[in-house]
């Protein structure tokens, strides 16, 4: 039996009724009317139910063949190396990322990448905008094929009538099935139409691509919904003001996650970049507020410039703001600066800025966003090649992070020859000057 309930579309929360704020997790104008089964099976059904199945006999494991997942390689180095090695047959891929980031990009890179048939269907561009784009970037369109779609069910039959090579599915969000009665975007419609995709991927051994758009906080009828429908995750990320792009990939049942890939927005389109390292050190001046610092993202160690500035607080509370890095991670090291270093930063307004708009996550980055705030707070550039990083514990001591070796040679490649590491030095307050 069918019956209303209403749904939280951040957390998936369900209540009786319609409420501004979900209970949940606090957030107001996310909860909408879906509807759901009702789960209420009766005792004789469920034993009836019990009485028209067979047991069944399970395999042992050591008696079990592997068939070797060919992955195809889609021609597109960086893509390649986020999914590890390349697309698997019948597999169904979530691409996510904030709106105009680039995925429609990435894709129809892709699309002209790939040495197969490939059906690109959209619910959001005309098929003129995507030519446009297409011709834009200078991808050969003999071997695409477009259908402006948002019916799931068209979209599944013409899969089966066409049988490409690939598919791709531009947006999750725009596309509803029939079957269920909620409006496109909301949580029961993409899920639903990503199960008929999966199921697609799987008896057609097509690979499928979804794109799905998540807002800064990750919310509405976001993609992460989906993570436990599909087989591999991939966000790109990254500031649409900057050029850079991380592709991630935070979910893999074929391979290992935590890798990217690294490209830069340009006016033909995502360039990849094979030798990242130095790339966000461009334009970089020798100031007071300035470290450099290393950052191993998956596989790729990057080399990037960490900025503070901090100016005396001329009105009511201190202001921190942080771009690229984590502001609850800064409110952390403000504290332990005061507490152990006795850099107290109180009085001052401090801004962060980790240079290139990519939100990377080492716990590296620790030290040298402390060391650009002393540098700044004392107005005197860090002496000469010094690099450092190591994440900073509460205690006011520096922590090992992975691969040091690593950091260490592409320090010297660059000729960073002052080094400030958890090798080298142990704890904040012996650090600097
Ligand atoms: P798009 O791929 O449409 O983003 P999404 O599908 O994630 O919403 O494009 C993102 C932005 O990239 C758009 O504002 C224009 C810009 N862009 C370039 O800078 N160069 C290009 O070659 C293309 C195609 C787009
Ligand atoms: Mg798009």
């Amino acid at each position: 039996m069918l019956k209303n309930i209403f749904v939280c579309k951040n957390c998936d929360a369900q209540f009786p009724k319609w409420q501004g704020q979900c209970n949940q997790c606090g957030k107001w104008g996310t909860v909408s009317q879906e509807t759901a089964e009702e789960l209420t099976t009766p005792k004789k059904q469920h034993q009836e139910a019990l009485d028209q199945v067979k047991a069944q006999k399970p395999a042992r494991f050591s008696n079990i063949k592997l068939n070797q997942q060919e992955r195809f390689p889609t021609s597109f180095p960086e893509f390649d190396r986020v999914l590890g090695g390349g697309l698997v047959p019948g597999s169904l891929v979530l691409l996510g990322g904030d709106p105009g980031i680039g995925k429609s990009t990435l894709v129809a890179q892709l699309a002209g990448a790939l040495q197969k048939e490939v059906l690109y269907v959209s619910g959001e561009e005309s098929a003129s905008q995507i030519k446009m784009r297409l011709d834009r970037l200078k991808i050969a369109q003999a071997k695409l094929q477009f259908l402006g779609e948002e019916h799931t069910e068209v979209i599944c039959k013409t899969i089966l009538a066409v049988k490409p090579g690939v598919v791709i599915i531009d947006s999750i969000q725009t596309v509803a099935s029939s079957a269920v009665p909620s409006e496109p975007g909301s949580v029961n419609q993409i899920k639903a139409s990503t199960v008929r995709f999966l199921e697609i991927a799987k008896t057609t051994d097509i690979p499928i691509i979804l794109i799905g758009h998540v807002t800064k906080e990750g919310e509405l009828g976001g993609p992460k919904s989906l993570e436990h429908i599909v087989d591999t995750v991939l966000y790109l990320e990254g500031d649409r003001q900057h050029q850079f792009r991380l592709l991630r990939g935070v979910k893999n049942r074929f391979g290992a996650t935590n890798e990217v890939g690294v490209f830069t927005m340009t006016a033909t389109g995502l360039k990849e970049v094979s030798n990242p390292s130095a790339v966000f050190l461009s334009n970089r001046s020798e100031v007071s507020g300035s470290v450099i610092t290393t950052v191993i993202e998956g596989s790729r160690i990057f080399l990037v410039e960490a900025q503070a500035l901090v100016s005396k607080t001329s009105f009511g509370f201190p202001q921190r703001k942080c771009s690229g890095f984590d502001a609850n991670r800064l409110n952390l090291l403000l504290a332990v600066l005061a507490k152990r270093a006795q850099v107290s930063l109180d009085q001052f307004d401090v801004y962060i800025n980790v240079v290139g708009g990519v939100a990377f996550k080492d716990p590296a980055l620790d030290v040298a966003v402390c060391l650009a705030l002393i540098s700044a707070l004392q107005n005197k550039p860090l002496p000469k090649n010094t690099i450092a990083w190591g994440e900073v514990g509460l205690g006011g001591e520096l922590r090992e992070v992975a691969r040091e070796a690593d950091r260490q040679k592409e320090a010297k490649r660059f000729g960073l020859q002052n080094i400030i590491s958890p090798k080298n030095t142990k704890s904040l307050t012996k650090t600097l000057f």
